[in-house]
């Protein structure tokens, strides 16, 4: 027995000099070129790929309709400038210093295999250590979604090399540099993304500086907002609230959806604050909180998209959306909402025209030149 441990203790002091050596001295050949050695590689891969399958439970946030076209374009549209510079979109391929990778990014086409939504969900969430795949940019994990309802269509065959091109067309327009890409999301009347031709310029920018510095969460914007430089925000934010905003998207909830979101809008109860107060339609007026509710910094919700506007209320009422130093106002006015009431106060809101009527004429909002009076919050 004694000369067991003996030998036990000698070989376990054999190998961590073995290893501590391989450290002090770089004899593992880091280089990339070179490769892993074929057990190295066999041990990194399986282990990802039982990791996946080990740790890949249900998300949090339960998937939604995977098949809803908008939600799909939602995603080709983020892995075109988040994802394809490594993985490359059907039709394309990958660059030749890409294909020089350790481990080499699988073709969009291969890299779906046939993992579930879950599985599929889990990777992008959380990425792959020791390989340059990235884990999600943000902590929320329902925006997540929208990527994978792309790589179900990649699946299933559905994205050909002419509709990934259809998709992600730009259309030709004289804007400031980045704007026709914003366009592609925010241009067209897509569910699952605000429209913003019914702000005013300083929400915009507040906005976009919010999801720069982080203070407001979304995977897909976070990325948007960094591909700029800050200095161009502040064009983008003019040239979009500059556009004519045109009548309300047509209503497809039910009328008596519709007339209960109105009714708790303008009245509100003992627990929900009247919406309207802070963000009309109609005369804004914040009582006890400090008179006039100024028009144009909170944002209108006339017209805006019924699904965007529902995932937002969920954030605001469990406490995830942070955004300009005004968040906590509705992070208060969400906290006691349940989903009905969101529903219906989304249906409602949607069907409305936006501010300024059909002419899309908007009203307020200051000049250029002065400092942005919606300030990002001191702490967070
Ligand atoms: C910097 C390069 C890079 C970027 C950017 C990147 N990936 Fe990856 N990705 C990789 C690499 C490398 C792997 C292979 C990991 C492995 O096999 O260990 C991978 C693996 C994957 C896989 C699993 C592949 C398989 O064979 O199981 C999927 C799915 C995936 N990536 C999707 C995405 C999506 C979606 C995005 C954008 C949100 C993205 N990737 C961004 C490099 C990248
Ligand atoms: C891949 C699609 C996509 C692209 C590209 C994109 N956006 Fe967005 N944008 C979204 C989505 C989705 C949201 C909602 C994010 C959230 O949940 O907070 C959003 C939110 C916003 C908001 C917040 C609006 C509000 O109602 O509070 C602004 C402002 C914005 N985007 C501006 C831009 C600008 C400017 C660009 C170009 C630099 C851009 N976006 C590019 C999809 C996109
Ligand atoms: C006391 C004022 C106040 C009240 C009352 C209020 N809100 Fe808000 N709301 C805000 C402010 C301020 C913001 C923007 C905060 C930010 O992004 O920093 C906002 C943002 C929102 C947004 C996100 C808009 C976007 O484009 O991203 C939605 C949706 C919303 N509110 C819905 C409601 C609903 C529905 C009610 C009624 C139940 C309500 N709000 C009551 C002040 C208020």
């Amino acid at each position: 027995m004694k000369t067991v441990l003996a030998t036990l203790a000698v070989l376990g002091g054999l190998g961590a000099v073995a290893g501590g050596a391989t450290v002090a001295f770089g004899l593992y050949n880091v280089s990339a070129r070179a490769g892993h050695l074929p057990p190295v590689y066999w041990a990194l891969h399986t282990t990802y790929l039982n990791a996946v399958d080990l740790y890949s439970g249900a998300p949090e946030t339960p998937a939604p309709d995977l098949g809803d076209p908008a939600l799909v374009e939602l995603g080709a549209r983020h892995f075109e400038t988040a994802c394809a510079m490594c993985h490359a979109v059907p039709g394309r391929e990958r660059s030749a210093t890409v294909r020089g990778m350790n481990p080499v990014p699988p073709h969009i086409t291969d890299a779906v295999r046939d993992w579930s939504s879950e599985e599929l969900h889990w990777i992008v969430f959380e990425g792959v250590k020791m390989s340059g795949m990235p884990p999600w940019p943000s902590s929320r994990e329902d925006d997540v979604w929208a990527v994978v309802a792309y790589l179900r269509a990649i699946q299933t065959g559905e994205v050909t090399p002419a509709r990934q091109a259809e998709i992600t067309a730009r259309a030709e327009m004289d804007a400031p540099e980045g704007a026709a890409w914003c366009a592609g999301c925010h241009g067209g009347t897509q569910a699952h993304v605000p429209r913003l031709d019914i702000f005013e310029a300083d929400y915009i920018e507040a906005a976009l500086l919010a999801y720069r510095e982080g203070w407001r969460e979304s995977g897909i914007m976070q990325h948007a907002a960094s591909e700029l430089p800050p200095e161009g925000l502040r064009a983008l934010a003019t040239w979009f609230a500059g556009r004519k905003a045109p009548p309300g998207r047509a209503p497809a909830a039910d009328p008596e959806l519709i007339a209960q979101g109105e009714a708790l809008a303008r009245a509100g109860t003992d627990d929900v604050p009247a919406c309207t107060a802070c963000h009309g339609p109609g005369p804004r007026d914040l009582g006890g909180l400090g008179g006039e509710a100024p028009e144009g910094r909170f944002p209108p919700l006339a017209g805006q998209d019924a699904a965007y506007m529902i995932t937002q209320l969920r954030l605001w009422r469990d406490g995830v959306r942070g955004g300009t130093e005004a968040y906590n106002l509705m992070r208060v006015a969400a906290r006691e909402l349940e989903e009905a009431d969101i529903a219906a106060l989304a249906a409602w809101y949607a069907t409305l025209d936006p501010p300024g009527g059909a002419a899309g004429e908007k009203t307020g909002g200051r000049g250029g030149a002065a400092p942005n009076p919606l300030r990002l919050p001191a702490d967070h």
